[in-house]
């Protein structure tokens, strides 16, 4: 609940929520709800977008910067409709509240690249929950944020905790990892396109179908009854990355770096291959798609090395633009609150 602006009316509340990168994204077979079940250990870094929220008639949104133009405007945006899901949260019977706290209009300074795998819109969800959070003085707890949340997407309850957390579930279900207070430099590579999540799913189930001889797969030449129709595994945490984890050693979190949908994004955007491999004979540590891509990753080990392959990496044509993060950071916070 507030405090220290008891007497003043809040007009805007700013939150800056981060980007966030998967170190693991193991991806087991589709859910009859069409989602995955996953284990994926989620990291925060300082790539950060700014959501800005005011009282407003009715409910509105307005983005500027990085891809503003593809970020939906109306009621598909994934932070109005966070929003919506704060509301209903907040008159429910639990919250004690019944008077509609009006419209609001929420400005998404982008900085977090669209459909690049870097969770750049459910980031702006949960920076709307909070920042609608602290307007209404609604005084959700973290607990009832994250179960919010969950309901608006599958990666916006981890913009909300930031660090470096295990998903599971369709990636909602967290437990923050225990690990050292170690600072990892990384490197990003924006690739000049986009990739879908659902597309980037559905040609890893079409993979795998293939893979395994099923209706889709070409090399199904096996005699009838003699199928190999082995579905994909049952998702778990790498054990290895964790150790690495709790070491805070670069080097072996590097080489522990994994992500499932890989090969899929591959397949649709063949040119990341080049990417990651330039990379990789620049010196970084651990190469790997973020998320459902095409953003590409690249561990370096300390800051210096990070400018050095940065520096290299935009000299050698195989990506859009570069960025320097470092993670983890926090989730989603206040930064200002105008009265
Ligand atoms: O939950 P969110 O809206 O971010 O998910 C976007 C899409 O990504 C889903 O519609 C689904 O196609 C795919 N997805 C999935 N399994 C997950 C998370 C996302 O198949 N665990």
């Amino acid at each position: 609940m507030r405090t220290a602006y008891d007497l003043a009316i809040v007009t805007a509340v700013t939150v800056r929520v981060p980007a966030k990168l998967n170190l693991q994204l193991a991806v087991g077979p589709p859910r009859a709800d069409g989602y995955h079940d996953l284990v994926t250990v989620f990291h925060a870094v300082s790539l950060f977008d700014e959501v800005t929220a005011e009282p407003a008639g009715r409910d509105g949104v307005t983005v500027t910067g990085e891809g503003a133009d593809r970020v939906p405007a109306g009621q598909d945006n994934l932070a109005l409709r966070a929003v919506t899901a704060l509301r209903a949260a907040r008159a429910g019977p639990a919250a004690g509240y019944a008077v509609d706290p009006g419209g609001v209009h929420i400005t998404i300074a982008k900085r977090i690249p669209v459909a690049a795998g870097l969770a750049g819109g459910s980031a702006d969800a949960a920076a709307a929950l909070v920042a609608c959070n602290d307007l209404w003085d609604a005084g959700l707890s973290q607990q009832k944020l994250l179960e919010v949340a969950a309901r608006v997407g599958s990666d916006v309850a981890f913009a909300l905790l930031g660090g470096t957390a295990v998903g599971r579930g369709r990636g909602e279900r967290l437990t923050p990892a225990l690990a050292p207070a170690t600072r990892y430099h990384w490197v990003l590579a924006f690739a000049d396109g986009h990739l879908s999540t659902p597309e980037v799913y559905a040609a890893l189930d079409r993979l795998r179908a293939a893979e395994a001889g099923g209706p889709e797969g070409a090399g199904n030449r096996a005699p009838r009854g003699n199928r190999v129709k082995a579905g994909p595994p049952e998702p778990t945490l790498d054990a290895a990355l964790m150790s690495a984890l709790r070491s805070g050693d670069a080097r072996l979190v590097g080489r522990a770096l994994s992500n499932d949908l890989q090969p899929a994004a591959l397949s649709l955007f063949p040119s990341l291959r080049k990417t990651l491999a330039a990379g990789l004979e620049l010196g970084a540590l651990g190469a790997l798609v973020a998320g459902s891509g095409p953003t590409c990753v690249f561990l370096a080990a300390g800051a210096d090395r990070a400018l050095d392959l940065a520096v290299s990496m935009s000299g050698a044509g195989v990506c859009r633009s570069v960025a320097r993060v470092t993670g983890p950071v926090p989730g989603a916070a206040v930064v200002r609150a105008a009265m």
